[in-house]
């Protein structure tokens, strides 16, 4: 695939591979890269510097292989990176670029979706700590109370593909116990970390009555179709060849054995180093 006019996917691991599926199940005719640091991976416990120097790199990176547009598909970075390279980095380094995040998004749509304005934010430690849903839910629909639980478990049981065994129960029913004991007239739980959906039916086990969860993966995708629709000029750059190649810090082995599990398909991946 010629590099030059793909749309970037950047996430910490495999997790953002949820995003990308939903965005390419929406848009398949558009070009692709994704890039999963998974050297370094977790994110969801390392400090805001070091969350925001790993993301610059990956967003240099994409940015060197010609992608105009990148798409943080992870909410630790889109929590603790994206402002400061978007009011930093961006305007200074590369103003006909653009990088967007997976918080906002989801945060808009949350409003709609709530009847009792309580809602429920599942993810890392780092997004629980960063506030963000909280600031941004705020922003955009006053007056809703919003929680947060973070799940330190969740992301290595999907990591050790022990997300559908037995042991994982009693991780999914602490952290949704521990989630509604905080505000029980909760009624919508977003999942707010990009590896969660993988447990989906465990928390639709667990889940009290009339609560629904919302994954994000369809609402980046209508997110960002609704971006293009209004930025015509970043659009034009984009090509349309329905290709997606892959990238990763760790073995290209290893990163291809763990993404079927996200992606139920074989992909072709190439080993890369950021710096
Ligand atoms: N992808 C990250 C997120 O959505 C979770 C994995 C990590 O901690 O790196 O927050």
């Amino acid at each position: 695939m010629e590099n030059g006019t793909c749309i970037g996917i950047f996430d910490s691991g495999y997790g953002g591979l949820t995003i990308l599926e939903g965005i390419r199940q929406h848009m398949p005719e558009y070009d692709y890269i994704y890039l999963g640091d998974n050297a370094r991976a977790p994110y969801g416990t390392r400090s805001f510097d070091v969350v925001y120097e790993f993301t610059l790199q990956a967003v240099k990176k994409l940015f060197e292989m010609g992608c105009p547009l990148v798409i943080l598909g992870c909410n630790t970075a889109s929590a603790k990176a994206l402002r400061s390279i978007q009011q930093k980095y961006l305007p200074q380094y590369a103003p006909d670029r653009r990088v967007l995040g997976v918080i906002r998004p989801t945060a808009e749509v949350v409003g709609e979706l709530s009847h009792t304005k309580h809602i429920g934010v599942l993810a890392t430690e780092g997004t629980i700590k960063s506030q963000s849903y909280n600031l941004e839910i705020e922003k955009l629909h006053p007056g809703s109370t919003i929680v947060g639980q973070a799940c330190p478990m969740w992301v290595p049981l999907v990591e050790n593909n022990e997300f559908d065994k037995p042991g994982a129960d009693y991780f999914v029913k602490d952290s949704l116990d521990k989630l509604m004991a905080q505000d029980p007239l909760i009624d919508t739980i977003i999942l707010g970390c990009t590896h969660y959906p993988l447990l989906l039916n465990k928390i639709h086990q667990y889940l009290p009555q009339g609560v629904q969860v919302i994954p994000q993966g369809q609402y980046i995708a209508t997110s960002l179709e609704d971006y293009l629709r209004r930025h015509p000029e970043m659009d034009e750059r984009l090509t349309r060849g329905g290709t997606c190649q892959y990238l990763t810090t760790e073995s290209a082995t290893k990163f291809r054995e763990s993404a079927s599990l996200f992606l139920h398909e074989e992909v072709d991946v190439q080993h890369i180093t950021l710096n």
